[in-house]
């Protein structure tokens, strides 16, 4: 364990990110400086902050959230609700697994920062661990022709949803909008046979011949889903984490349908606001 300036006692996670667990029953999350948490987030992409106080409602999650920065606001506001629904219209309230993405890719804004909370764990052996993959280190543990070859590639992306109809184009090498670290992005392909997954976006890949591309696709999703690059998150009830949005992509391990995942989702918007550079419309 190591000690920051600021006296908070940070453990690493593997095969990223850091933790800090609460110093006494009761300590809340709010006497952490934030500006302290917030370069935590920059340098090691994840923060989980665990055995704190939480918060009881949506309300005190967005106004704790609020000292980090502005908030994406959505239709529905800025705390979104994820628990499964009995006859979801999209995958994202369903317990099927969620492929790797990007928060904001069909918004006008790209958050900098998700802050989650667990409001109830699934349960043990239940799944639905939260899948986060580091693509910086794929990027620097992957040969060059390799990397060459992804670079070539470029994903337009279209999905509709209740909030959104939006298309989106992204090259799936680029840069961090603000520190310029070759970063991807990419919104994983499922089978489009998958009967199971509900609503399918609509993923279209350029750049490459087709027997390439499918090397590619391949050979991203196996770097991607490398254990030495992905960190899935075991849900604890009243875990807070924050996570990088600008350089991890994100997804979802399936869970047992009917087990008791609740969580809360706020976006935070860089600062200045990162105005999605991929959005067509
Ligand atoms: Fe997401």
């Amino acid at each position: 364990m190591t000690d920051t300036p600021h006296d908070i006692e940070i453990t690493p996670i593997e095969p990223f990110g850091v933790a800090v667990h609460a110093p006494r029953p009761g300590a809340r999350v709010g006497e952490l400086p934030v500006a302290t948490l917030r370069d935590l987030v920059r340098e090691h992409h994840i923060l989980l902050l665990r055995g704190f106080d939480g918060f009881d409602t949506p309300q005190e999650l967005a106004a704790y959230s609020e000292q980090w920065g502005e908030l994406s606001v959505w239709p529905f506001g800025t705390v979104l609700d994820l628990i499964e629904k009995e006859r979801p219209e999209d995958h994202i309230f369903d317990s099927s697994y969620m492929p790797m993405h990007w928060d904001g890719m069909y918004r006008e804004q790209i958050p900098e920062f998700q802050v989650f909370q667990c409001v109830r764990a699934p349960g043990v052996d239940n799944g639905g661990e939260t899948t986060f993959s580091n693509t910086p280190a794929v990027l620097r543990d992957t040969d060059p022709e390799t990397v060459a070859k992804w670079s070539a590639v470029t994903g337009t992306y279209h999905r509709e949803t209740d909030f959104y109809d939006s298309v989106t184009t992204s090259p799936l090498v680029t840069t961090h909008p603000v520190t310029g670290t070759p970063v991807i992005r990419y919104n994983e392909p499922t089978a489009a046979d998958d009967a199971d997954f509900v609503n399918h976006p609509d993923l279209r890949f350029t750049g490459l011949p087709d027997d390439e591309m499918a090397e590619a696709h391949r050979t991203l999703r196996a770097a991607l889903y490398d254990p030495a690059h992905l960190y899935a998150h075991s849900w604890r009830t009243g875990d807070l984490v924050v996570t990088d949005n600008y350089t991890l992509l994100h997804g979802r391990n399936a869970f047992t349908s009917g087990a008791p995942r609740h969580l809360r989702r706020v976006q935070v918007l860089g600062t200045p606001a990162l105005d999605n550079p991929g959005l067509v419309r």
